[in-house]
């Protein structure tokens, strides 16, 4: 596409920060012409779309993850946490068929020339369609440039104040791997001056209200980037419906607060052998935090999916109920059905022994899977290995990472106009395994840093760095090298004046969430899949190998 092309030769362009850009654009057009455009400028909230064209059969995506996820040697340090949206490893191109596509309509002179001869006369409009117009093409020309693809507008609504317009619209980053779409709000009252992301809250309230109430647009627009989430636990209702279903249960293994990573490769397996079998997967909302990733070195249980993970499409993706809805409905019918027309019939497996092959033909309404014995014979994704593996895929497409910490990564990327590159470095108990990885350590030094990426970084661009060393102050060195990006520069995305505090907090009964080391993991890992230059720590730092010397 020419819009792709003309990214790839104007990358230098887009290298400017983004201030500097927009005052240039102004400087190349008579200025008196724009005393009074401003466009101010947020991210603020995101619709959502299930992806559509999933571009890899699921075998590969299976493959792809496996070699991520070794079966039973988990020596993955769970700092990146891929799920589903990542696996799509080269980002689908905008098909050409597709409408979608913004193409820049006018040159950005004529319509603001326009735009201002009409604003000169009488009071700002927003319905105007020049309005639009002249927002279309001061995107296109000015901003985030050759890396957004614009999807749609809608129109814009009047702002606070006279002469202020707030604007909607859906973009996606040509990085982004998965369809989700992002929704942006921008206020504009004329366009001279790009603020900071996050400030056209009336079209984001527009956004929001429109489904409920479009009259009763609220005095102070409560901004909820997720009015439109709906995780809620579906439950499964009367005796009849209950009994008409078939579910697979798997009572709690030994996975329970071990790593994420091994925790998505166990439920999965679970949801596998449950598609497999035509059943309902019974799910334990319930999650358990590895003392690996918890500051007081403990396990801590009872953190809900809904945190970590995209319940909303898991729902929509897979048969799944709460174990806990389930529990209560089966005792409740069981007991009722006991009276007269006989009971629920269950078939207890006890090993991970009994393949799902064996189960296909059962026609229980219950398999109850029980993950008794020790450690790792009570690991469920042991029903996966071996033969069954030809048998089980998992459904990798099911699982993607909370909405609400992608809310953080869009604006992250987007506080660093999603131009940036960004170094993953693994540090922690490799780092220290001088047995296993023996230049790690040496590998990941600030020194071997700095010099390693001024030689495949270009200097003072934003550098992005996902890592699990807990020293903030140990990347220093590279400050005078690059812009620097830390996951807790964003600190404030998830303090108690965030969104996500809100929303999380209200998902957890009115007790404010930590964020915790499986978030920021899986934050870390998002920002660093949008990054244009990706440099990893095994193979690009280090040559230790990933899983420990003599593995590669
Ligand atoms: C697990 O992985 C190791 C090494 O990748 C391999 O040798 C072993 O056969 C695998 N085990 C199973 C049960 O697939
Ligand atoms: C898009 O168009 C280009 C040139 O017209 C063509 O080479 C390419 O195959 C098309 N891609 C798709 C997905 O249709
Ligand atoms: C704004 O413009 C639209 C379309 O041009 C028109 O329908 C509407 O009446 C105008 N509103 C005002 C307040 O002038
Ligand atoms: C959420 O989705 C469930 C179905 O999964 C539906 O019954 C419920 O009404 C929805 N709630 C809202 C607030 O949209
Ligand atoms: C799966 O189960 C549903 C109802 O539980 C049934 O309608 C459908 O035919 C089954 N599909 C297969 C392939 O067995
Ligand atoms: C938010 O946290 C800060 C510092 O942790 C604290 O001083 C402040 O009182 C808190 N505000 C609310 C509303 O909880
Ligand atoms: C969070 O909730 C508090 C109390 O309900 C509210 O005052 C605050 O504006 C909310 N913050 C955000 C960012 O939504
Ligand atoms: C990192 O290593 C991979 C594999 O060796 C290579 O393809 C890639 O170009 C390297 N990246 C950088 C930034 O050097």
């Amino acid at each position: 596409m020419k819009e792709a092309s003309s990214a790839s030769s104007s990358s230098l362009a887009s290298e400017i920060p983004l201030s500097q850009k927009v005052i240039k654009v102004i400087s190349n057009v008579c200025f008196s012409f724009f005393v009074l455009s401003v466009l101010v400028v947020t991210v603020i909230a995101v619709t959502y779309q299930p992806p559509d064209p999933w571009l890899q059969s699921s075998s590969a995506l299976t493959s792809s993850l496996s070699s991520v996820l070794p079966n039973s040697t988990f020596h993955t340090d769970d700092s990146l946490l891929p799920t589903g949206e990542d696996l799509l490893l080269s980002s689908p191109s905008p098909s050409n068929s597709s409408s979608s596509t913004y193409q820049p309509p006018d040159p950005w002179l004529q319509s603001s020339s326009a735009l201002t001869s009409s604003l000169s006369s009488a009071p700002l409009n927003c319905s105007d369609p020049r309005v639009l117009a002249a927002i279309r093409s001061f995107n296109a020309r000015a901003f985030f440039r050759g890396s957004i693809v614009f999807l749609s507008y809608d129109a814009p609504v009047a702002g606070p104040h006279p002469g202020e317009c707030d604007a909607a619209w859906r973009f996606r980053n040509r990085k982004e791997k998965s369809w989700r779409r992002y929704r942006d709000y921008r206020r504009s009252f004329e366009v001279v001056y790009v603020g900071k992301f996050r400030s056209g809250t009336n079209a984001a309230a527009a956004a929001v209200a429109s489904p409920r109430s479009r009259a009763a647009r609220p005095k102070t627009p409560q901004i909820s980037a997720d009015a439109d989430i709906n995780d809620t636990i579906p439950t499964v209702g009367s005796e009849s419906q209950f009994k008409k279903g078939k579910y697979l249960y798997y009572t709690r293994g030994g996975d329970h607060c071990k790593g994420m990573n091994q925790f998505v490769w166990s439920f999965l397996c679970g949801l596998g052998e449950a598609q497999f079998l035509n059943r309902t997967f019974v799910m334990d909302l319930s999650i358990c935090l590895s003392g690996a990733h918890t500051p007081s070195g403990k396990d801590e249980d009872g953190k809900d999916f809904r945190f970590y993970f995209d319940f909303e499409h898991l729902k929509e993706s897979a048969s799944v109920v709460e174990e806990g809805e389930f529990l209560r409905d089966w005792r409740r019918w069981d007991r009722a059905g006991a009276k007269k027309n006989g009971r629920i019939s269950v078939r207890k497996v006890p090993t991970y022994k009994v393949a799902p092959m064996q189960l296909k033909k059962d026609k229980s309404t219950i398999i109850w899977r029980q993950f008794g014995g020790p450690e790792p014979e009570n690991y469920w994704y042991r029903v996966c290995e071996g033969r069954a593996a030809k048998y089980i895929q998992r459904p990798w497409h099911a699982i993607w990472k909370s909405k609400r910490l992608m809310n953080i990564v869009t604006e992250i990327a987007g506080k660093m106009d999603w131009d940036y590159d960004a170094v993953h470095v693994i540090r922690g108990w490799k780092a220290q395994d001088k047995k296993l990885w023996p230049n790690l350590d040496a590998d990941t030094s600030p020194e071997a840093l700095a010099a390693k990426l001024t030689k495949v970084l270009r200097p003072m661009r934003n550098l992005y760095i996902a890592t699990n060393e807990p020293f903030y102050n140990y990347f220093d060195r590279l400050r005078s090298h690059f812009k620097v990006h830390l996951l807790d520069d964003y600190k404030e995305m998830w303090g108690n004046t965030s969104e996500w505090y809100n929303e999380t907090m209200a998902l957890n009964g009115g007790r404010p969430v930590d964020f915790d080391g499986y978030m920021r993991v899986a934050v870390d890992t998002e920002v660093l899949y949008r990054a244009k230059t990706q440099v990893e720590t095994f193979n690009n730092l280090t040559r230790d190998c990933k899983d420990g010397i003599n593995t590669c």
